[in-house]
């Protein structure tokens, strides 16, 4: 059996689904070699409501994959999603002791940066530098070494509601695990699928999920915006569901199966099946029918992705353009809807290739756990646990995190 030191565990606490990955790291490089999955029945946009029932689901989820790494799972890196996330700017300001900055200096302006004032209920679960400035110098990507008397970071923060951490943190205790780092979730699904170019250049990694849609701006190398929507592809189910007087069950498959974003795009004369309530035969449909009723929630969604970038005005400034993630950017014509919807390139993003059972681990869906593992290869200090969690439940995991997002977001 693979002792604990060697895996790194991904958690996935998902709307729709619970996915856990256990990875071996070696020489560096992550290899999985456990997977497992579960529906989730206790979140809703994103957020626990029942405790239970999610319990429930990681206890599933983690017992899959347990059997199949022949491992014993006890500390995962968690990820935290929900439309309670919220981010800000921020700085921070320090003088430079020995005019040559070093770690402390750096260590001491992020501690500075990070104690920006938030209401009770919320927390500051991480602390994204953008840039630094020294003797008023901006544009500082590493300041260590540089010579001067007064170091500055501008950074940006993201809180989340500190009841919403804690249920998560609580089902993973209660499934017999520790949460050794808690990481919103979109901030692992950029990782995941932004490449070097567009996060330079600046894009926008949108992760449509069952019941939200994450959004993460990345420009010049750092995070500019993440923001939350409530609205997923379980929405879009609902609707098929009440439109077509069906089960969410029949509506679901119906989706994946003839599911289509753009009713234009669909040849007229095509048709369905779709299986009726209560022993009523089945019936026929235009698949047209069925994309005319999902194009206005996808649009709908996308719509209300574009204003978040309005709002803090950002459209203009993401010339590389829009990158699809998460279940739903599977969703077919959901790229050109989005090419409409933005005005700028949409691609879809499919995070990379890991090696070991890696065929199963592929597609949109997986971005979030993925970007868990391999934000877990590197070690940092500065990449703190939100604070406020029950004493001794949680162990502060020393990774290179914090250093990684310095270096690409
Ligand atoms: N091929 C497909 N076509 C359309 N939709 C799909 C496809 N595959 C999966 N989905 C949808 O993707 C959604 C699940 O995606 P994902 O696993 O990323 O969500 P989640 O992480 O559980 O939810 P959230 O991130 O919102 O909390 C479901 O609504 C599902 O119907
Ligand atoms: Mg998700």
């Amino acid at each position: 059996m693979a002792s604990r030191a060697e895996i790194t565990v991904a958690l996935d606490v998902g709307t729709h689904r619970t996915a856990v990955l256990v990875a071996q790291r070696v020489a560096g490089t992550p290899r999985i070699t456990g997977v497992g999955t579960a529906p989730s029945r206790g979140l809703r946009r994103g957020a626990v409501v029942n405790i239970e029932a999610t319990v429930h689901s990681i206890e599933s989820a983690v017992r899959e994959a347990e059997r199949m790494a022949d491992c014993n799972i006890r500390a995962v890196l968690v990820a935290l999603g929900g439309s309670h996330i919220r981010s800000l700017d921020t700085s921070g300001m320090t003088p430079i002791h020995r005019h040559e900055v070093d770690l402390e200096d750096i260590d001491r302006v992020h501690a500075v940066a990070r104690a920006v004032a938030v209401p009770e209920d919320r927390e500051v679960v991480h602390v994204l530098p953008q840039d630094y400035v020294v003797d008023g110098q901006a544009g500082i990507r590493d300041p260590y070494g540089m010579t001067g008397v007064r170091l500055e970071v501008r950074a940006h923060v993201l809180t989340a509601a500190r009841g919403a951490v804690q249920n998560l943190v609580r089902c993973c205790n209660r499934a017999g695990l520790e949460a050794s780092q808690v990481v919103v979730a979109p901030i692992a699904s950029a990782h995941a699928v932004l490449t070097p170019e567009e996060r330079e250049i600046g894009a926008v990694m949108v992760d449509i999920g069952g019941g939200t849609t994450e959004i993460v701006a990345v420009r010049g190398g750092a995070v500019r915006r993440v923001s939350v929507v409530g609205l997923g592809g379980g929405h879009v189910t609902g609707d098929i569901a009440t439109g077509l007087r069906t089960t969410g069950t029949e509506a679901e498959r119906i989706k994946l199966r003839h599911g289509h974003a753009l009713a234009a795009a669909v040849r007229a004369g095509e048709h369905i099946e779709v299986n009726g309530i209560g022993g009523h035969e089945p019936r026929m449909l235009s698949r047209q029918v069925l994309a005319e009723i999902i194009e206005p929630r996808a649009e709908e969604i996308l719509s209300l992705v574009r204003e978040r970038l309005e709002e803090s005005d950002l459209i203009g400034a993401l010339p590389a353009g829009v990158v699809l993630t998460g279940g739903s950017a599977s969703l077919p014509g959901l790229v050109e809807l989005g090419e409409k919807v933005f005005r700028l390139p949409v691609r879809l993003g499919e995070p990379h290739r890991i090696a070991g059972v890696g065929d199963v681990v592929s597609g949109p869906m997986w971005a979030t756990a993925i970007g868990l593992l391999e934000l877990a290869g590197e070690e940092s200090d500065d990449f703190e646990l939100p604070d406020g969690l029950p004493a001794g439940v949680v162990t502060r995991f020393r990774n290179r995190m914090g250093d990684w997002l310095r270096e690409f977001f």
